[in-house]
């Protein structure tokens, strides 16, 4: 499977690389950023090697996740990262988490960087189902996931042990069938 390199817009998706070490840790340290986020690296050395880690999983391999940055085009700047699941029973499905720098959020780039992502999931590789799972609590990653057209189709009461409580847990998904190509 080559390695993807998608363009939106404003944003460069390709592979995040060790050279992105430190913006990374930067900007996932906020805790506002990280408050609904399962990201257990905790120092500049513990990020460098989970992304080394993931060094030679190459893209839709089933039972990995693949990290993307979102770059900007004009700059190369890291302005956040896409994660993408491909669970290692569901070849055709694919599960998606996003994270945006606090400095800029509200720009448009989450969708942006989304919508080329389920361009490339359905109209390059045939997924067939595209689900993300969010805390309830998380308004603007409900907004994004809406936005996109994504169906809430389920809610977890309490289904999850996350950061020392139990919490609930929302299924949103698109079909192939219901995504229009951007
Ligand atoms: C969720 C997140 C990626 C959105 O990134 P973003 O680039 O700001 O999103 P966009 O600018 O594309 O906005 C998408 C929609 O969300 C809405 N939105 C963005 N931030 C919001 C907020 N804090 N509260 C309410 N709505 C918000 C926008 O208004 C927009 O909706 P609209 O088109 O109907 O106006 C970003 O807030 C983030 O990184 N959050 C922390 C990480 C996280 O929790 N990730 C998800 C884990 S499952």
């Amino acid at each position: 499977m080559s390695e993807p390199e998608i363009l939106t817009e404003r944003l460069l998706l390709n592979r995040l690389l060790l050279s992105d070490t430190e913006a990374l840790f930067e900007y996932r340290s906020d805790a506002e950023v990280s408050r609904y986020q399962d990201w257990a690296t905790h120092s500049l050395d513990e990020t460098a090697r989970s992304i080394d880690s993931h060094r030679s999983v190459a893209f839709d391999t089933p039972g990995t996740w693949f990290q993307l940055a979102m770059r900007l085009r004009e700059s190369g700047l890291l302005v956040g990262d896409l994660g993408v699941h491909f669970p290692a029973e569901e070849p055709q499905q694919v599960e998606v988490g996003f994270t945006v720098a606090a400095s800029h959020q509200r720009r448009g780039f989450a969708s942006e960087a989304v919508t080329g992502l389920l361009d490339h999931l359905f109209g390059t590789l045939r997924k067939h189902r595209v689900f993300a799972s969010v805390d309830p609590r998380n308004a603007a990653s409900i907004a994004l996931l809406e936005r996109l057209g994504m169906r809430r189709e389920a809610h977890f009461r309490e289904s999850l042990w996350f950061k020392g409580e139990w919490v609930d847990d929302v299924v949103f998904a698109i079909l192939e069938s219901e995504w229009a190509p951007s």
